[in-house]
C-alpha cells in the first residue's frame, strides 16, 4: 500500500515532464520551425530536426543573448524562451527536437 503512495506521484510527475518539452516546442517553436523541425524558419534557419541536445541549447542561448546574430523576431522568441523556462525545461525541448 505504501509503495503505491510513493509511486503514483513519481509516475505522474514523470508523465507531465515528458509532455512538457513537446508542448513547449509545439506552442512556441513549431510555427516557424515546423512540427517536425523540418522547416527553414523564416526561410533562414537550418533544419533543426534531430539536432544534438548540446548544440541546440548552445545555439538557442547564443541567439537569445545576441552573441550570435539573428533576425530580430528570431532573437525575441529565443530570449522569451530562455527567460521563461528553466534549464530542465529547455533541455526537455532540446531532447524532444533531437528525437524528431
Ligand atoms: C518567428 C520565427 C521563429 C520562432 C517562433 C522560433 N524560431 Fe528558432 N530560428 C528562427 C530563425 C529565423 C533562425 C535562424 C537565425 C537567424 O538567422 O535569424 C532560428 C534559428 C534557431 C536555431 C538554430 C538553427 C540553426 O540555424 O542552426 C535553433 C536551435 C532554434 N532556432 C530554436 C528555436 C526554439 C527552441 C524555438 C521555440 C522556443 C524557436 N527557435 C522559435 C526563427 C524562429
Amino acid at each position: 500500500m505504501n509503495i503505491m503512495k510513493i509511486m503514483i506521484p513519481v509516475l505522474t510527475t514523470g508523465l507531465l515532464m515528458a509532455g512538457s518539452g513537446e508542448s513547449i516546442y509545439k506552442s512556441k517553436c513549431a510555427s516557424c520551425h515546423g512540427k517536425k523541425g523540418e522547416k527553414k524558419a523564416l526561410g533562414k534557419s537550418n533544419i533543426i530536426t534531430g539536432m544534438p541536445v548540446d548544440k541546440f541549447i548552445t545555439l538557442t542561448k547564443a541567439y537569445a543573448t545576441g552573441e550570435k546574430k539573428a533576425m530580430t523576431l528570431a532573437k525575441m522568441v529565443k530570449k522569451q524562451f530562455i527567460n521563461k523556462y528553466d534549464d530542465k525545461e529547455i533541455k526537455a525541448v532540446a531532447e524532444y527536437v533531437n528525437k524528431l
